[in-house]
């Protein structure tokens, strides 16, 4: 496994990183089973026996089990924690919590940022995340609250980095004007079946780029030096499901047609694809499978040629190029 390292930061990671958020399968409040901790303790190990030193996590994935789940990580591996990289984020608050009826909301207030952060590291079980992430932009975000938060959570030791998940340029840029710490990096869904960040580069001031708005954040990013990782690298698993659209099976096909020219799964070919680009996208892959994450991780070893790129970018357009 590669490793690069992520601008303005001392941190240095692993080309793919491992998404912790379907680690504990379910999402409800009953305690994890002995069977859910065996299941994320394979993955774990296959992610770090493949190489990745990435963990991304959320405190809402599987309601806090997730993170729960991670923590056996330092009984068989008491040292590991200063060699990983251990991401949380917060800010989505569910329904009816804490009261019945509350609606799904986001929530950067200064109380709920420092107080989320307690339960991340209590759940995690470390005393400090190496990057904090804000989930999903607030419309109600407010200056002096995240700025507030960010500095107490930064001066106490236990965030050392700020990111931020589905955040526009412009939000980015606000809030980057608001605080003191640096935004490092910018997760955003992208994968064959999800590629707005990359189709609006090639549809400047056409109609068909209506639809394909992510108003420069690519770039925006690259000429910032924010990191940039892909969610949902793989589609979440739509191209694999029986239940897929026309579009998804073609993409898939052209898919499997290179990884067999390639002699690599198909897994590869579809991170190959993100990895490709100049940006250095980090794809955050989320299988639960030791072999499904070992064939996720033949994708280091492979760089497609502008052909084989394009190729899989016509059929995801499905259109040829402008
Ligand atoms: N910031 C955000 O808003 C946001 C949103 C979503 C996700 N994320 C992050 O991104 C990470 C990855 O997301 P993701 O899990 O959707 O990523 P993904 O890697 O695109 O999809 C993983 C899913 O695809 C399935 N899959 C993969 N290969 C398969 C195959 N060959 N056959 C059948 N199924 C296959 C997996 O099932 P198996 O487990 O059965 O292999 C799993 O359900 C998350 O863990 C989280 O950290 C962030």
């Amino acid at each position: 496994m590669k490793y690069v390292m992520i601008p303005q930061t001392d941190l240095s990671v692993s080309r793919l990183a491992y998404g912790c958020m379907r680690l504990c399968g379910s999402w409800n409040r009953e305690p994890i089973t002995d069977a859910e901790r065996s299941t994320a303790e394979r993955a774990i190990e296959a992610a770090l026996e493949a190489g990745i030193n990435f963990f991304d996590h959320a405190d809402i994935y599987c309601l806090g089990k997730s993170e729960i789940a991670f923590s056996s990580i330092w009984r068989e591996h008491p040292s590991l924690r200063s060699k990983i990289v251990l991401q949380s984020k917060c800010g989505i608050r569910f329904a009816d919590d804490p009261a019945p009826g509350d609606p799904k909301r986001y929530d950067f207030s200064y109380k709920h940022l420092v107080g989320s952060v307690e339960g991340i590291l209590q759940r995690l079980g470390t005393d400090y995340l190496d990057i904090l992430m804000l989930h999903r932009p607030d419309p109600l975000m407010e200056s002096e609250e995240v700025a507030r938060a960010f500095d107490e959570l930064h001066r106490s030791g236990k965030v050392r980095w700020f990111g931020v998940s589905n955040f526009s340029a412009m939000q980015i840029q606000l809030l980057s004007h608001w605080v003191d710490q640096p935004i490092v990096i910018s997760q955003n869904e992208l994968s064959l079946g999800h590629a707005h960040l990359i189709h609006e580069g090639v549809l400047v001031n056409q109609i068909e780029g209506d639809g394909a708005r992510a108003s420069g954040l690519l770039d925006y990013c690259r000429l910032r030096g924010i990191f940039l990782q892909a969610w949902s690298p793989l589609g979440g698993g739509r191209f694999f499901q029986a239940s897929r659209t026309e579009r998804d099976a073609r993409i898939i096909d052209a898919v499997e047609l290179i990884a067999r020219n390639r002699s690599v799964s198909p897994e590869a070919i579809m991170l190959a694809w993100i990895m490709r680009h100049p940006a250095g996208i980090q794809p955050v892959i989320g299988t639960g499978h030791p072999d499904r994450i070992r064939a996720c991780a033949q994708a280091d070893e492979l760089e497609l040629s502008r052909e084989e790129w394009y190729e899989l970018f016509t059929v995801a357009r499905g259109d040829r190029m402008p």
